[in-house]
């Protein structure tokens, strides 16, 4: 089954939007199958943004998402993983589309929340926050309804 990793990035915390952003995701009908708080350091930072290792805003994010702790969430789910990135809106803030959380919420590259972009990353990522045993098999008695299980089309 599809799953991603959600970073709630310091700016939420700072902000009080830690709420807002966990209930964007469960409004969706988005399943939670693991959640922490979580103080990152510059070794997973340089493993997370690997690739924006020689962009000249790797010292500020690192930085930036130092500042305070995070929260880590693995959402799963038939694509998850788009559907996470629609509600996060584009990167920038001012750029994101009015609905989002980005587009509501946020104006700049300071912009409240990570989404994995692709299969092969979110695997990658959840591998380096969590512990298989962090993540929660469980079933949720909405699905029904959100996934049009044995609905007939
Ligand atoms: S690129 O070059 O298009 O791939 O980069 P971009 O997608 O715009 O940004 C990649 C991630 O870096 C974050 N970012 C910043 N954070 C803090 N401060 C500054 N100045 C800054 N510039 C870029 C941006 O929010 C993206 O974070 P993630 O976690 O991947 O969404």
């Amino acid at each position: 089954m599809e799953r991603t990793l959600i970073i709630i990035k310091p700016d939420a915390l700072q902000r009080n939007l830690v709420g807002e952003i966990v209930s964007r995701f469960e409004r969706k009908g988005l399943k939670i199958i693991g959640m922490k708080m979580y103080e990152l350091d510059d070794l997973k930072l340089d493993e997370h943004y690997a690739h924006h290792k020689d962009k000249p805003f790797f010292s500020n994010l690192k930085k930036f998402m130092k500042s305070s702790p995070i929260i880590l969430m693995v959402l799963q789910g038939p694509e998850v993983i788009q559907a996470c990135r629609l509600l996060c809106g584009s990167t920038k803030g001012v750029e994101a589309d009015a609905g989002t959380i980005r587009g509501d919420l946020a104006m700049t590259n300071l912009n409240l929340v990570h989404a994995s972009d692709s299969l092969k990353t979110a695997k990658k990522e959840i591998h380096l926050f969590f512990n298989e045993d962090e993540l929660f098999d469980y079933k949720k008695i909405d699905s029904l309804m959100v996934y049009e299980e044995g609905v007939d089309s």
